[in-house]
């Protein structure tokens, strides 16, 4: 089982995280839960900023919003020192209403419309992530009317294939995202950016993908952005000290998941950066890292009860929880792979094979396959960990399945940071047939 930092499990084999069980969770709360582990997220912020830092270099640490964003992470993320990054209006709207100091929020996005634009340089956001040409000229001719000279990076593609879920690619070259390097994508876009009087190009970043474990890929990456910045400051007239290489880090989601950790991803980005620094000749003085899942994901875990066991003598059992496809899609979505458990029943010997599906109508919805778990009866408590990132982001109402609330646990108190949805909520906006405004 892969637990949050907290986790205790007594000698009866209950279950407990931040000094709380999950029976007391669950008689507080309701099924199905969605449980953060403050200390678990403080400590990946920690070790982000310890291991980054000590070097002859700047380090900023910029959490990656999508991955799990309410006013009360966002809060969290910026007592404990770190910038953030949005890639919507939406979830800049989230991190301004949480107190968020605009200075340090990092506007990502593959499609910004002129309304998102418009908020971000008037909410004074510090570095706009500019993704397109579209958006280079867009942004620029709006940071001219509000009398700005606006920072940003150039989103670059730099040709390089992580391994990890297609869908989860983000830097090789038929990529939707960013300039591509091989071309002269990526040439003009510095060219078009360092001509206009209201941006600033401070830096190029690069993100190749998500839930990465073999992290060499990022000293290929450290290469290919020195060589290019090697031209940028060189032929295309620039001066350019910054770059990002974005997130990816991947997580344990099972036991059999041995990711780098945190201190080995850092000793390779910065033995990286040396080498290539001298090799091109590069005057870096700032890396930014872009952590999402790797921040939040191990902090998270997912409570449900068990509803429907359905037994097909001699192909397979099943439980039904009372979530899903609607709380996890990422089963369905990556063919990611978890662990159920029974937190009240820890070490109890497994004794059946399941499959814990959902309760939405499609029969895709299996949350894990093939779960070895003692006898499970109905009402009992299930839980799934590692559930902290792309989880409750990715919710959906579908079935009108209202969404879970979010707890906080820490030192034997827990509290709400999202009230779970009331069938009101699966309404709200909506109007009778011919119902005019
Ligand atoms: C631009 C960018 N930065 C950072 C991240 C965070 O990645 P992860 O959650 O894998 O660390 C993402 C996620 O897709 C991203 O698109």
């Amino acid at each position: 089982m892969l637990l949050p930092e907290t986790s205790n499990i007594d000698p009866k084999g209950v279950l407990s995280i931040g000094g709380l069980t999950m029976e007391q969770l669950k008689k507080q709360y309701g099924t199905p839960l969605q449980i953060m582990d403050i200390a678990a997220i403080k400590k990946q912020c920690r070790d982000y900023k310890t291991c980054m830092d000590g070097q002859d270099l700047d380090a900023e640490i910029v959490y990656a919003s999508k991955a799990f964003s309410c006013i009360a992470c966002c809060q969290l993320i910026a007592q404990q020192g770190l910038s953030i990054d949005v890639s919507t209006g939406g979830e800049l709207y989230i991190a301004l209403e949480s107190g968020f100091d605009p200075g340090k929020i990092y506007f990502h996005g593959n499609n910004k419309s002129e309304q998102e634009i418009e908020y971000g340089l008037s909410s004074g956001v510090g570095c706009f992530m500019v993704d397109s040409f579209d958006e280079l000229d867009l942004l620029a001719r709006l940071a001219q009317k509000q009398g700005k000279k606006q920072k940003i990076f150039l989103r670059i593609t730099p040709g390089i294939k992580a391994s990890t879920h297609e869908y989860i690619q983000t830097g090789n070259m038929e990529s939707k995202f960013g300039f591509g390097i091989r071309g002269l994508g990526a040439e003009k876009a510095v060219q078009a950016a360092l001509s206009y009087g209201s941006l600033q190009l401070a830096g190029i970043h690069s993100h190749i993908g998500s839930q990465i474990f073999n992290i060499s890929p990022y000293e290929k990456l450290i290469d290919v952005l020195l060589k290019f910045l090697k031209k940028i400051n060189g032929s295309l007239g620039g001066d350019i000290r910054e770059i990002n290489i974005g997130g990816g880090l991947g997580i344990a989601y099972t036991s059999q998941d041995k990711p780098p950790s945190i201190a080995q991803f850092a000793d390779l980005v910065h033995d990286a950066l040396k080498k290539y620094r001298k090799k091109h000749g590069q005057p870096i003085e700032k890396i930014y890292l872009e952590p999402g899942r790797s921040i939040v994901g191990n902090a998270g875990i997912t409570l449900y009860e068990a509803g429907t066991i359905k037994e097909i003598p001699h192909v397979k059992n099943y439980i039904a929880v009372d979530g899903g496809m609607s709380d996890n899609i990422r089963p369905i979505l990556y063919q990611a792979q978890y662990e159920a458990f029974l937190p009240q029943r820890c070490g109890e010997k497994p004794q059946k094979v399941y499959d814990l599906v959902g309760k939405h109508c499609e029969s895709g919805d299996v949350l894990v396959k093939q779960a070895h778990l003692p006898i499970v009866n109905k009402g009992d408590l299930m839980a799934i960990a590692a559930t902290g990132a792309y989880c409750y982001a990715m919710a959906s109402n579908y079935n009108g399945q209202p969404k879970s609330a979010v707890v906080a646990v820490e030192d034997g108190k827990s509290w709400t940071w999202i009230e779970r949805q009331q069938y009101c909520d699966l309404i709200s906006g909506n109007r009778k047939l011919y119902e005019q405004p």
